[in-house]
């Protein structure tokens, strides 16, 4: 397996995060942004039309009490595809009256809305334009510039078209303008120095078969799996015979829920209620953690690219901490592995 440290990561020109939705994408690409800041890397974070995650979660941060100083080294950006294409006409028809002749005609109006795939070329094409922007010098961001494009990819399926759609164009038109445009974009999406994935999972059933489909989709656009992040992890808290011992009735049997459950707004009464209470937290702590172990072997065992695995925050509000916290444990994991030995499985930090 190939080693990957985060200043490697850092070093691409583009990073674009992609996994089944509600799996945590925004939250490990606002975290890798948040820790490349902190590390004195100036960022551009972006997200794709529609989505409007990653701009409260980046408001969130700016609106904390005490906002920490290096996030002004974060600038934000909505790619929006129609607009991408107004801006790439301006550049091509640069006499005004004509573009606005352009906007306005029905053939216009009529082509952006059915040409299939159109805005998410034009998006791709401007995420390619923004990073070829980038300065990997400027670390003190003198000429504005960022050093590296973080993208919050949508989910999977829809991450694929975008990704898929300059390969699209390059085969539909053999010469010309678009063919040459289109070879730039791919040939940046394909080289694995300049453009990283980073493939985001929980370890369950689900998500791991969509993550499985994600990579198979990426090996056959040519594209590179910087790594894969497993979101959520559960740990076991003590094992199954500790509990054993614990002179408690024997719990409750519960209804697996998902790793989004909701808090239970039953009330302990007494001391032993509250100690079984605990108890059958601990038991479906266990089987959680179990559960994820399996699917983490079997993603580590099926993709071949270096593996993180970020623990399930158990806190009243998923907040800004949390996310800054996740970055960090990310970054901190990847730095961990030495060159030569391979990466531990199932540990954390
Ligand atoms: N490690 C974690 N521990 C606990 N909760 C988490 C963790 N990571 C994410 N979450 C929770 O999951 C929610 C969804 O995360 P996030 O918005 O990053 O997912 P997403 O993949 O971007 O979702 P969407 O598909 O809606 O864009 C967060 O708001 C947070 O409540
Ligand atoms: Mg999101």
């Amino acid at each position: 397996m190939s080693q990957l440290s985060f200043a490697d990561l850092l070093q691409r020109r583009l990073v674009f995060t992609v996994g089944k939705g509600g799996v945590g994408r925004t939250t490990v690409t606002l975290g890798i942004a948040l820790e490349a800041a902190r590390r004195g890397q100036r960022v551009l974070v972006v997200e794709l039309e529609g989505a409007r995650g990653l701009e409260m979660a980046l408001a969130a941060q700016r609106e904390q009490v005490h906002p920490p100083a290096w996030l002004d080294r974060i600038e934000y950006m909505m790619i929006d595809g129609r607009r991408a294409l107004e801006e790439y006409l301006g550049l091509i028809i640069p006499v005004r009256r004509l573009l606005k002749t352009v906007f306005s005609s029905n053939v216009y109006q009529y082509f952006v809305a059915a040409a299939p795939g159109l805005k998410e070329l034009m998006a791709i094409g401007k995420l390619w334009y923004e990073a070829e922007q980038r300065n990997p010098e400027d670390a003190a961001g003198a000429s504005g510039a960022h050093q590296l494009v973080l993208v919050d990819g949508p989910a999977t399926g829809h991450s694929l078209q975008y990704l898929r759609m300059p390969q699209a164009a390059l085969e539909a038109f053999p010469t010309g303008l678009v063919h040459r445009e289109a070879e730039r974009v791919v040939g940046l999406l394909r080289d694995p120095e300049a453009t990283g994935v980073v493939v985001t999972t929980l370890a369950e059933e689900m998500p791991a078969n969509e993550t499985f489909e994600m990579v198979r989709g990426l090996d056959a656009l040519g594209m590179h799996t910087a790594m894969l992040v497993v979101n959520q992890v559960h740990h076991a808290p003590c094992t199954r015979a500790e509990l054993d011992g614990l002179p408690v009735a024997a719990p409750r049997p519960l209804a697996v829920v998902p790793a989004t459950r909701a808090r239970s707004a039953r009330t302990p009464a007494n001391p032993e209620v509250l100690l079984s209470e605990i108890v059958a937290r601990a038991h479906e702590e266990i089987g959680w953690a179990e559960i994820n172990a399996s699917h983490v072997q079997r993603l580590a065992a099926q993709i071949n690219a270096p593996l993180v695995e970020l623990p399930y925050l158990f806190n009243e509000e998923f907040g800004p901490d949390e996310v800054c916290r996740l970055g960090r444990t990310l970054a901190e994991q990847l730095d961990a592995v030495p060159p030569t030995a391979p990466r531990p499985r199932g540990g954390r930090k």
